[in-house]
């Protein structure tokens, strides 16, 4: 039985309860934020609540927890679900609260519904020694990217077509670019140099594609913020996938073809590696190569 924090209580998940008025149900009115756990402490917590920050400034939210508070929360979760060893997640639900339906924003006294529950999981290392396999699908979303917004229709389409054909993820193509995955960034390495589509408001900006540059820069990887196309990813030589939830995951086949070597890249796992050991202080003996 886990604790979970609904607007001001922790509480055992299964008591706790929604109006069905909540603007997240009604209009996905609300943003959301997945955390990584590592041993009980938070990976990148200022990168994720500067993200949070900025979110609800675009949305115009003001929950009555401050961003510190959510920190606090999030710690507290970890120790009452004896989560201080070992792989989890935190993840956290802010909405416009519940209010009778209009498109408009509710009276301003409405409290926003604040929801964080953590989670363990198993990280994906079985497939990083292999890598995994792409599909390409059309960016349908809007123009906001930037934002994350709980309006994830596209993404669930696109991630259960990935399912559909039996592969791991679906990159979005918008205007013939690759601009991400449904639920991570995409990375490629062409002639040599790491590329990613710039930071903009067609892409999440991920935490661990942050993370990833900074590993990139550190290690002398030639580097550029500067999009894919589709006529490029025959010539890949190496990609590859981040995110809160999959690390750092070669790709090795893209619609059917082969990705440069069809193994993983060794830039590819050189940037693995700086990220394990931003997560453990180390790449743990169990998959270092
Ligand atoms: N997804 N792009 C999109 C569209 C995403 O939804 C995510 C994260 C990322 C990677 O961002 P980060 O490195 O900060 O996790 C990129 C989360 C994990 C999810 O929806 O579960």
């Amino acid at each position: 039985m886990s604790t979970i924090y609904l607007n001001g209580e922790f509480l055992p998940r299964s008591e706790a309860r929604l109006s069905i008025d909540d603007r997240g149900f009604i209009f996905g009115d609300g943003i959301y934020e997945v955390t990584r756990v590592v041993d009980g402490t938070l990976f990148e917590s200022n990168r994720h609540l500067r993200r949070l920050g900025r979110g609800l400034a675009d949305m115009r939210l003001s929950p009555s927890e401050s961003l510190a508070d959510i920190e606090e929360i999030s710690l507290r979760l970890l120790r009452e679900n004896a989560m201080t060893e070992g792989e989890g997640m935190i993840y956290l639900q802010i909405t416009r609260g519940a209010a009778p339906r209009t498109h408009y924003f509710p009276p301003a006294n409405t409290p926003c519904t604040v929801f964080l529950a953590p989670q363990r999981f198993v990280v994906p290392h079985d497939k990083r020694s292999t890598g995994v396999s792409v599909v390409t699908t059309p960016d349908t979303r809007w123009s906001r990217c930037d934002i994350k917004t709980v309006n994830l229709i596209p993404a669930v389409l696109a991630r259960q077509y990935a399912v559909d054909c039996g592969v791991f993820e679906a990159i979005f193509v918008r205007d013939s670019a690759i601009t991400e995955g449904s639920h991570t960034n995409f990375f490629g390495v062409l002639d040599g140099e790491l590329r990613t589509y710039p930071a903009s408001n067609y892409i999440l900006g991920g935490v661990t594609r942050e993370v990833v540059i900074e590993v990139a820069r550190e290690l002398g990887v030639p580097f550029v913020e500067r999009q894919f196309h589709v006529q490029d990813l025959p010539r890949l030589e190496e990609a590859f996938l981040t995110g809160t939830t999959t690390d750092v995951m070669p790709v090795v086949q893209i619609d059917g073809r082969q990705v440069g070597s069809g193994r993983p890249g060794s830039i590819t796992m050189q940037l693995y590696d700086g990220l394990a050991r931003r997560l453990y202080g180390n790449v743990p003996a169990a998959f270092a190569r």
